[in-house]
């Protein structure tokens, strides 16, 4: 797919998040004058991290992974080399759950089909999933519900896809950022695993 095909499929989702009235996350993202958190990064990315649900900081800006759990994110990546914008970045939920609960499952059925569309685009080669929600999701549709334990028994794994996307797909889960905030123990752990990423780059 060109670039342009692939720009105007992703402006195609954004609109089409924008007036998601059918959320039950719509109502508190206009009353708040939130905007969506659609993704960022490359659009050709071999890698693409899909974390849970847009916080605050991100709802305000529209951008996802910008605040305390963002910036661990960026320690990861510069830990490995690896540049933000050479990768792509989304959430399960595009829009923000209130004071920042778990995702509830009506609001993964409204929001993953944007998710895979997004995948289907970008056509990663790599997919990281940050914390259970993401990983449970991503193992599940790529045919290894199998595989869905207790993230701390699966993080740091390389698992091997069904060709969903007519080429392999590995899928590595890791423990979502924000855990890694108030927790240096975490944080610690999160930057050795965030290491099995490198042999991908
Ligand atoms: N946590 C997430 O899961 N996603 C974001 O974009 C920010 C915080």
């Amino acid at each position: 797919m060109d670039k342009q095909k692939k720009e105007e499929l992703l402006k195609q989702i954004r609109d089409e998040v924008l007036n998601l009235k059918s959320s039950p996350l719509y109502s508190y993202r206009v009353a708040n004058n939130y905007y969506p958190v659609i993704g960022q990064g490359n659009h050709d990315a071999k890698i693409m991290f899909i974390g849970e649900a847009p916080g605050k900081n991100e709802a305000e800006s529209g951008i996802p992974f910008c605040g305390a759990a963002g910036k661990i994110l960026d320690e990861l990546l510069a830990s490995i080399g690896l540049p933000r914008s050479e990768v792509y970045i989304t959430n399960i939920l595009k829009d923000r759950p209130p004071e920042n609960r778990d995702p509830l499952p009506e609001e993964i059925k409204v929001y993953a089909p944007f998710l895979d569309r997004q995948i289907e685009i970008i056509q990663p080669q790599v997919i990281v999933t940050l914390g259970r929600f993401s990983t449970a999701y991503i193992l599940e549709k790529f045919g290894l519900k199998n595989e869905i334990k207790p993230i701390s028994q699966i993080k740091g794994k390389v698992f091997s896809a069904n060709p969903l996307l007519g080429h392999a797909v590995k899928i590595i889960p890791l423990y979502h950022p924000a855990v890694a905030v108030y927790n240096n123990n975490v944080k610690e752990e999160l930057k050795k695993d965030f290491q099995v990423i490198k042999q991908f780059l």
